[in-house]
């Protein structure tokens, strides 16, 4: 029997350059879903649906558009709620925007800190279709003194991270007015030309472009308006970071994303032919402003050179680059680094805010490489 299956197995191509359509994701956790997208093999200026990075704090529920309501409601004039057919009858945008998580490389964090270990590839960049958060609020009426918007989803479940509420809680996100109206908050129902799947929101999820990915609210159900400011899990012992008023520490809310850029080839521990051409490939994006300039030290941060863009400045939207680079003549290891500056002449810290815990990690990340010998076979 098993004579057989060996005998099987050796007349199937294993991993034949023809039979990969896709490059796959990588499994951060298994139950819920935490799928990372291996970047170094995805270029493309849109990340396909299908390999964009998946975080869900809970088992994705089940929802369908037959059944499904949207509640507009709290502190509005007219609240009311919205089926599926009647959210996608209203007038509709489309959007670039690159979701970030906000824990998205801690895994270079040192020491190690607890949390999903992702890499490089937490974030994502998409075409996104709905109808402005702006014009539920607008047809609701909300009244003068709101100051947040509360988005909630039908997932539930006790949180990995302590202090845990006693019981099961559901995943929800304010979001300040000023952001809350501003015209590029979709309600979204599709990504990158298709109906959201189930991992990614199904039906109907929040995308508030600029902001970490928290903010994007998957699978939701209600929107609220609220004169206090909402003090949820989501927003204060998870996702949340420390300032100080009046010299003393308080908690925040994390929002806008901070500039960042990452190398996405060559990988760490590459080996590279001396005195080669070489193009170093990358992304960079930014939260409210657009990517201005990234430059690119191959030798751990010492000197500095601009990098090139491949694609046009656009808020909200990453703006991949690339560094065409002729490799040392010399053997050896080399650190290959990358940093970015948004419009404002915000650039990338040197170091990790501890401020922001296990989140906002967008300090350059170092490549390490090796260069061989001339000599050496490569195989
Ligand atoms: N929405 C709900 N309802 N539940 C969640 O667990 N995770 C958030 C956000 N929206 C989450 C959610 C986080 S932390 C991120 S980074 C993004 O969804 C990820 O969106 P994606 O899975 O479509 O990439």
């Amino acid at each position: 029997m098993i004579e057989d299956l060996t005998t099987q197995r050796s007349q199937i191509p294993i991993d034949g350059p023809r039979q990969r359509l896709s490059a796959g994701l990588i499994i951060r956790q298994k139950e819920p879903v935490n799928l990372e997208t291996p970047l170094d093999r995805v270029d493309s200026y849109l990340t396909p649906s299908e390999l964009f990075y998946v975080r869900s704090h809970f088992p994705a529920p089940t929802l369908n558009t037959e059944s499904y309501r949207l509640q507009v409601e709290g502190a509005v004039r007219n609240p009311f709620s919205i089926s599926y057919r009647e959210l996608r009858d209203m007038p509709s945008e489309t959007r670039v925007a690159t979701l970030e998580c906000a824990g998205n490389g801690r895994v270079y964090l040192v020491p190690q800190v607890p949390g999903a270990q992702w890499e490089l590839g937490a974030v994502g960049n998409a075409e996104w279709m709905g109808v402005p958060l702006a014009a539920l609020l607008k047809r609701a009426g909300m009244e003068e003194d709101v100051c947040e918007v509360v988005l909630e989803g039908a997932d539930r479940g006790s949180p990995a991270e302590p202090p845990v509420p006693p019981g099961p809680i559901s995943y929800v996100r304010s979001l300040r007015r000023h952001k809350a109206t501003q015209p590029e908050v979709l309600i979204a129902y599709q990504m990158n030309g298709r109906d959201l799947s189930k991992d990614h929101g199904y039906p109907v999820r929040a995308i508030v472009p600029g902001h970490y990915g928290m903010a994007s609210v998957k699978w939701l159900t209600s929107i609220r308006a609220v004169k206090e400011p909402f003090q949820g899990y989501w927003q204060t012992s998870d996702y949340g970071y420390w300032d100080y008023a009046d010299g003393k520490p308080i908690r925040r809310p994390l929002g806008e994303m901070k500039v960042k850029s990452e190398i996405t080839r060559p990988t760490v521990y590459e080996r590279l032919v001396p005195n080669q051409p070489y193009t170093i490939s990358g992304v960079s994006w930014a939260g409210e402003a657009e990517i201005a300039e990234v430059a690119v030290s191959t030798d751990g941060g010492i000197t500095w050179t601009e990098a090139e863009f491949v694609d046009p400045a656009q808020r909200h939207a990453w703006r991949r680059w690339k560094f065409d680079w002729t490799t040392p003549k010399r053997p050896g290891q080399y650190t290959l680094m990358a940093r970015a500056q948004d419009a404002e002449g915000r650039a990338q810290p040197e170091q990790h805010d501890p401020s922001y815990g296990t989140y906002v990690i967008n300090h350059p990340f170092p490549v390490e490489v090796f260069v061989e010998d001339s000599g050496s076979s490569r195989s």
